[in-house]
């Protein structure tokens, strides 16, 4: 479970009560036995948004939405579902052991100070220390508006609702102050070291001093919003200065894995939001966009954009404007985030600001509305690479030739091909081209793009099986096993359906029939709490048991809910009372032709699971049989079982 153990998981879901959970989110209305509200996922006007505290499970009966509380965190905040679990174990207290803690790996990397202490407990402290650390930052910053970093401030024009929003701050101007301050909290100077708060002189490495002096400070958060790193700028115009000095890697900052204002930005960018991200190049654009009205606004961190960046956006939204400089360095990597982007599936468009300025210039000179206008105006990736591309290669017939070659690259990397062939027409177009001739060159051109693609995972995959050393995946599901699977899906719907197939299924059923799938115990489940009359509690248990296996379909959510809580079709208006009896009548006897097939169905399905069954202990036979020596007694033994399961077998299939 990537990296978080069994009992967390537990944990979150003994003490989360889904009530509490979603009404944290959307006000929740108590009615019955059940809380209703208007549906977070999708648009309504009457509330269909059901919650039954008392299987800690919610379902909307006018999208089907459904699940517990895990699942309401990962469709709420689009996230998968370790980040579902870090999220709400954040929420909630719960300590996450990290797995470098549990799994002691050889080479492991050696962590400095006491060596009792996990590795979890190390990035604990990390946290805890960069939190107290960007307090300080900030206090330093208000309480010395005369220090020149404060006035260096004062020239960058940004709002106090940034300063704050941003939690900007001051590094003091002398060596050594960080290291006092956070000593006296009691962190070690391994800790600081380790943080990167702290470096040691290279002739003198008992000597260590802060690496963050006289700087503005930006403190940097990671998606779950914790302050992980610093940025920090010099406020010397001397150009010789390192403009930005910031944290290096550390146990809790990677900073190709890091967005500057994702942790404010995630929320903003869904399709009921703002609909798209917008990646700056750097934080004080990012806080000028934000200012500017666009809180999707994120940069990559002190490095080039990266792929695991790319993937972290995509779990939140298809669409990304690129609002880098307008400059050549910035145009150049407009086309290398592009070519990251376009193979995710990213809508990806281009913002160009006036004058070749920042986001942050432009915001300071000329307002709001000048950003609001650029955003507005980006153009299709595409359309702005054509610009580039056409005015580098010029218009003779050879320079459209390039040009066309050139775009063509690019939308080779496309992932749909929908996208891929409209776009090739739509170039042919704007370059007064035969579009099969570039249909053509586009068909060389993706193969060649293919080929480079499967050797770069083929790469990648062989780096990251290095680094894990994991056991090779579980083999594929074969089809019987998937046949398996679906009639156990089928009896199960059927058994919540109607009570009294509970009975017959538990005639028809013996224990050896199901395996220890979540499913086939499920099924068990049902057909006991019938024996034992506790069928109130078995949809509870069921939940319990499938939703984390994710095996809850849409039609057995409803089942799950109760039919009863559905809402009632509305009878047509203008009907006479034998009208309605009639429609109720026809009603009853459709309901029966359903049971009938249902129990039809049911009865097929346990065929095909006895079947099942008598094909893999007939393979096991098999397997022994073959293994025997020509002239073992025990062959004619297993002859004699295995011809008496292919008689069984074939008397089911009649
Ligand atoms: N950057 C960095 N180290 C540098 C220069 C830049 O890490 N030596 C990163 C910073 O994250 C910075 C981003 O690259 O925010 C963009 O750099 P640049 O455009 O030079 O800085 P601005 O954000 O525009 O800062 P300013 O307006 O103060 O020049
Ligand atoms: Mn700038």
């Amino acid at each position: 479970m990537a990296g978080i153990p069994e009992e967390v998981i537990d944990t979150v879901r003994a003490r989360v009560d889904i009530v509490d959970l979603i009404q944290s989110y959307i006000p929740l209305k108590k009615q019955g036995r059940d809380f209703k509200a208007c549906c977070p996922f999708h648009s309504e006007k009457t509330p269909s948004f059901t919650v039954r505290p008392d299987r800690q499970y919610y379902h909307c009966f006018g999208c089907g939405k459904h699940g517990n509380a895990i699942s309401f965190v990962m469709e709420r905040e689009n996230v998968d579902f370790p980040t579902a679990i870090r999220l709400l174990a954040q929420k909630y207290n719960i300590y996450i052991p990290e797995e470098e803690e549990r799994r002691p790996r050889s080479g492991a990397r050696q962590y400095p100070g006491n060596p009792e202490q996990s590795y979890s407990e190390k990035k604990d402290r990390l946290f805890l220390l960069h939190e107290k650390l960007r307090e300080w930052y900030a206090m330093n910053l208000r309480n010395n508006p005369e220090a020149p970093v404060a006035q260096y401030l004062a020239t960058r024009k940004l709002s106090p609702e940034s300063i704050q929003r941003f939690s900007l701050g001051m590094s003091l101007d002398s060596w050594d102050s960080a290291m006092v301050f956070a000593k006296n909290l009691g962190f070690t100077e391994a800790e600081l070291a380790e943080g990167g708060i702290i470096k040691t002189f290279d002739d003198n490495p008992s000597k260590r001093y802060d690496l963050f002096r006289n700087r503005l400070m930006f403190p940097i958060w990671d998606e779950l919003g914790r302050v992980v790193g610093f940025s920090a700028r010099t406020i010397e115009s001397d150009p010789k200065a390192m403009k930005y000095v910031n944290t290096p890697e550390t146990p809790i900052f990677k900073k190709g894995r890091i967005l500057y204002g994702m942790h404010l930005a995630r929320s903003e960018m869904s399709d009921n939001k703002l609909g798209c991200a917008i990646l700056c190049e750097g934080q004080l654009d990012v806080i000028a966009m934000h200012a500017a009205g666009f809180p999707n606004s994120v940069a990559a961190e002190g490095t080039a954009f990266t792929p695991e960046q790319a993937r972290m956006l995509r779990r939140y939204t298809g669409r990304i404007k690129l609002a880098l400089d307008s400059d050549a360095a910035g145009t150049k990597a407009v086309f290398r985030d592009a070519e990251i982007l376009l193979p995710l599936g990213f809508d990806v468009k281009v913002v160009r600001f006036p004058g070749g300025k920042d986001p942050d210039e432009l915001l300071k000179q000329q307002g709001r509305e000048a950003i609001a206008e650029a955003v507005e105006q980006a153009v299709d990736f595409f359309e702005f690479s054509l610009r580039v591309f056409s005015e580098k290669n010029g218009s003779s017939p050879a320079g459209k030739a390039q040009t066309a070659k050139d775009i063509l690259e690019q939308i080779a990397l496309l992932e749909s091909e929908a996208a891929k062939t409209a776009y090739t027409a739509w170039l042919a177009e704007s370059l007064g081209l035969s579009s099969d001739g570039l249909y053509a060159e586009l068909v060389r051109t993706a193969r060649k793009e293919a080929e480079r693609k499967e050797r770069y995972a083929r790469y990648e995959q062989e780096r990251e099986d290095v680094r894990n050393q994991t056991p090779a995946a579980p083999a594929p599901e074969t089809q019987a096993q998937k046949r398996y699977k679906k009639a156990l899906m089928e009896v199960l719907e059927v058994l919540l359906e109607y009570e009294d197939a509970a009975v017959v299924a538990g005639e028809q059923i013996p224990p050896e029939l199901l395996d220890q799938s979540p499913l086939a115990v499920a099924v068990n489940e049902v057909i006991q709490a019938k024996m034992l009359d506790e069928w109130s509690d078995s949809p509870a248990r069921i939940i319990e048991r499938l939703e984390p296996q994710g095996l809850i379909s849409q039609e057995l959510s409803l089942l799950l809910m109760g039919k009863e809580d559905a809402p009632e079709e509305p009878i047509p208006e203008g009907l006479t009372e034998e009208q309605i009896q009639e429609m109720k009548r026809e009603k009853q006897r459709a309901l029966n032709r359903k049971k009938k097939l249902a129990l039809k169905v049911l009865s097929e399905d346990i065929n095909l699971l006895k079947e099942f069954r008598l094909n893999v202990r007939m393979e096991q036979l098999m397997e022994r049989f073959a293994r025997l020596a020509p002239d073992d007694p025990e062959k004619l033994n297993l002859m004699a079982e295995i011809g008496a399961l292919t008689r069984e077998r074939a008397a089911l299939r009649k």
